[in-house]
C-alpha cells in the first residue's frame, strides 16, 4: 500500500491479471484475429467528433481490453479526470490546477479555482487576443514609423514554442499569405539571425511568448531583437509598438521593458506544453485570424466532452492510453511512433514530443517513490511517405516492437492545383499499405509463391503483427487540429494517472538549466568555476582553445 492509499500498480490484481493474459495469449497473430472476427476490421472501430480511430490491428481481444479498462477503473482514471475538469489541483508537485480544458470552455461556463470562476477571465483574454489580432491584419497596428506590420516572429521556447509552431505549420492553408510568421526558439543566435536577416524592422512585431518570462533563451532571445530593432529604428518608444507579451508574469514583462498594455496574460493553471489555446497561440491566431482560432477551440472541446462523458468502451483518449500502457508495460516496447501522412503536420510528433514526454518521462509516483514499472515511451516520427524510405525499415523487419500511430486525411487542403490534389490517393494508398503490412505482413509460402529462391525467402518474409492505430479524418481544419491535439493530450492523462505520476510537472528539465547558468562564466571568462567534474573541465578547456580566445 502507498502513502497515499493506493496499492501499487504493479501489485494490483488487475495489474497481475494483465501480466498472466499477456503470458497466456503468447504471440498474437492479427492474420487469426481477423479471420476469427469479419466484424474487426469495423468493430474495432470509434468516431470522435471528426476522427474516425480504427484500433483493429493491435495485439488485444476483447479479454485485453476489459482488463485494461479493469486497471483503469482500479487506478481512478476517471476520479482523476473528473477532478482536472473540476479545477483541483492535481498537479500535486506544483500545488496547482490543471485546467486547460477551461481555455476552450463556452462563454456560460463555471469552473472554478479556489472559489473563482476563471472562464469570464479566459474569454476576456481571448477578445483582446481578437481585438489585437484583428488590428494587425487588417494594418490598423502600425508599427513605429507608421508602416502597418508585415511580419510576426515569436520568440519562445517549449510549450511557449512547439505549439503555435506546429500549429501554424499544421492550418498554413488557413493562414493570412501576406503576413510572414516565423517562430524563433534556439539560443544558438542563428536562429534569430536567419529569422529576421530579410525582415524590415519598421514591419515586424515580436510576439514574445513566456510562462515565466524568466526562461534564459526567450529573455536573451527577446534582447537581441530589440537591439536589431532599435538598430534601425533609433528609438526606445519604437519597443512599444514592436513587442507584445504573452506570460503569467507581469513584473518580469515590465522589467523587460514592455508595457503591460501590450501583454496577453494566462494563469498558472496552465501548463506550457498545454497553452497554446492560450494567449500563447496569438500568433497563430493572427496568421489564421480570430474566427478560425476559435473554430480550432471548438475541437478541442468536442475531445474534451468525449472525454469526460464517452463510456470506457466508447473512449478514444482512454483506449489509446491503455493500448500504449499494453505495449509499454506488457510487451516492453520502448517507443511509440506517430506518423502524419500530412505535410502540413510536420512539427505534430516534434510537439508530441514534449506533450507526452516532459509529462511522463518521470521515474518517481506521486506518493514521492520510485516506481517499479515503465513510465512515457520515447515519443517520435516524422511525416509518411518520406519515413517509409528511411526508417520504416526496422518498424518492418527489425527486433523492436513499435506501436505507431498513422494519422491521414481523405481530402487534401484547398489551395493545391488540381495535379497535385490528384497526388493526394497515392499518399493516402501508402498510407493504408504501411498499416496492412505491419499488421499482416508476408508469409514465408507468399514470399516463395513470387519465384522468389530460396536462400532469399527469410530476407523478403515480413512477419507482421506490428501494431497501429489509424485515425482518419476528412481534411486537416482548425476544428481537427483541436481534436487531435485535445485527443493526445487525454491519452497521455490517462497514462500518467494510471502509472500514478504527476504529468504536470517537470522537475527533469531544471538541473541542467541551472549548470549551465554555473558553466557559462567558464566559457566566456575562463573562471574557475568550482565542482565541475573532470570530463566537464577538460571539454570546456578544449571549447576555449579551439575557439581561440
Ligand atoms: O524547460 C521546460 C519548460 O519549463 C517547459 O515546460 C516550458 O514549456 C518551457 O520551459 C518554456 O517556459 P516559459 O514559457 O516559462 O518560457
Amino acid at each position: 500500500m502507498n502513502a497515499d492509499g493506493r496499492t501499487r500498480l504493479n501489485r494490483t490484481p488487475e495489474w497481475t491479471a494483465l501480466a498472466k493474459h499477456r503470458e497466456e495469449l503468447g504471440e498474437v497473430r492479427l492474420r487469426e484475429l481477423f479471420a476469427a472476427d469479419p466484424g474487426r476490421g469495423t468493430g474495432y472501430t470509434l468516431r470522435v467528433g471528426d476522427l474516425y480511430v480504427d484500433y483493429s490491428k493491435h495485439l488485444v481481444t476483447d479479454d485485453t481490453l476489459r482488463l485494461l479498462r479493469e486497471l483503469a477503473v482500479a487506478t481512478d482514471v476517471s476520479g482523476l479526470r473528473d477532478a482536472m475538469f473540476r479545477g483541483e489541483r492535481i498537479n500535486t508537485t506544483e500545488d496547482r490546477a490543471v485546467l486547460h480544458t477551461a481555455l476552450r470552455a463556452p462563454r456560460d461556463a463555471v469552473i472554478e479555482v479556489d472559489g473563482e470562476n476563471v472562464v469570464p477571465g479566459v474569454h476576456a483574454v481571448l477578445d483582446r487576443m481578437a481585438g489585437f489580432a484583428q488590428q494587425v491584419r487588417s494594418g490598423e497596428w502600425t508599427g513605429h514609423t507608421g508602416r502597418r506590420i508585415r511580419n510576426v516572429v515569436n520568440i519562445g521556447i517549449g510549450g511557449s514554442d512547439l505549439g503555435p509552431a506546429m500549429a501554424y505549420e499544421a492550418l498554413r492553408a488557413f493562414t493570412d499569405r501576406d503576413l510572414t510568421v516565423r517562430f524563433v526558439s534556439n539560443v544558438d543566435g542563428a536562429d534569430l539571425h536567419e529569422a529576421v536577416r530579410d525582415l524590415d524592422p519598421a514591419e515586424t512585431l515580436f510576439i514574445v511568448a513566456s510562462k515565466t518570462f524568466t526562461t534564459i533563451e526567450t529573455v536573451t532571445n527577446a534582447t537581441s531583437a530589440r537591439s536589431w530593432l532599435l538598430a534601425a529604428l533609433g528609438d526606445e518608444k519604437a519597443v512599444a509598438a514592436h513587442f507584445v507579451a504573452l506570460s503569467t508574469n507581469a513584473e518580469k514583462v515590465a522589467d523587460f521593458g514592455i508595457d503591460t498594455a501590450n501583454m496577453f496574460e494566462f494563469w498558472d493553471w496552465v501548463g506550457g506544453r498545454y497553452s497554446f489555446d492560450s494567449a500563447i497561440g496569438l500568433s497563430l491566431m493572427i496568421a489564421i485570424g480570430p474566427d478560425r482560432f476559435r473554430e480550432m477551440l471548438d475541437g478541442f472541446r468536442i475531445v474534451d466532452e468525449h472525454f469526460r462523458t464517452a463510456p470506457a468502451e466508447a473512449n478514444a483518449p482512454l483506449l489509446m492510453g491503455l493500448l500504449g500502457i499494453w505495449y509499454n508495460n506488457f510487451h516492453d516496447a520502448q517507443s511509440h511512433a506517430v506518423l502524419p501522412y500530412s505535410h502540413y503536420l510536420s512539427k505534430f510528433t516534434a510537439y508530441l514530443q514534449q506533450l507526452d514526454m516532459e509529462s511522463n518521462g518521470k521515474y518517481v509516483g506521486r506518493d514521492g517513490r520510485e516506481v517499479e514499472w515503465q513510465t512515457g515511451p520515447v515519443v517520435w516520427g516524422t511525416p509518411g511517405t518520406n519515413g517509409q524510405h528511411a526508417y520504416y525499415q526496422l518498424i518492418h523487419q527489425g527486433t523492436k516492437l513499435i506501436p505507431a500511430d498513422f494519422i491521414g486525411f481523405a481530402r487534401p487542403v484547398d489551395g493545391l492545383s488540381d495535379e497535385l490534389k490528384a497526388q493526394h490517393d497515392l499518399l493516402m494508398a501508402n498510407f493504408f499499405a504501411q498499416t496492412q503490412a505491419l499488421a499482416f505482413g508476408k508469409t514465408p509460402d507468399e514470399v516463395r509463391g513470387e519465384g522468389v529462391p530460396e536462400e532469399l525467402v527469410p530476407h523478403k518474409t515480413f512477419k507482421g503483427d506490428h501494431p497501429t492505430t489509424t485515425i482518419l479524418a476528412r481534411e486537416l481544419t482548425p476544428s481537427v487540429l483541436g481534436q487531435l491535439v485535445a485527443l493526445y493530450e487525454h491519452k497521455v492523462f490517462v497514462q500518467g494517472a494510471v502509472w500514478n505520476i504527476d504529468s504536470f510537472d517537470q522537475w527533469g528539465v531544471e538541473l541542467g538549466k541551472v549548470l549551465a547558468k554555473r558553466v557559462e562564466p567558464a566559457l566566456t571568462e575562463g573562471a574557475d568555476v568550482p565542482g565541475l567534474d573532470a570530463s566537464t573541465k577538460a571539454l570546456v578547456a578544449a571549447y576555449r582553445e579551439l575557439r581561440g580566445r
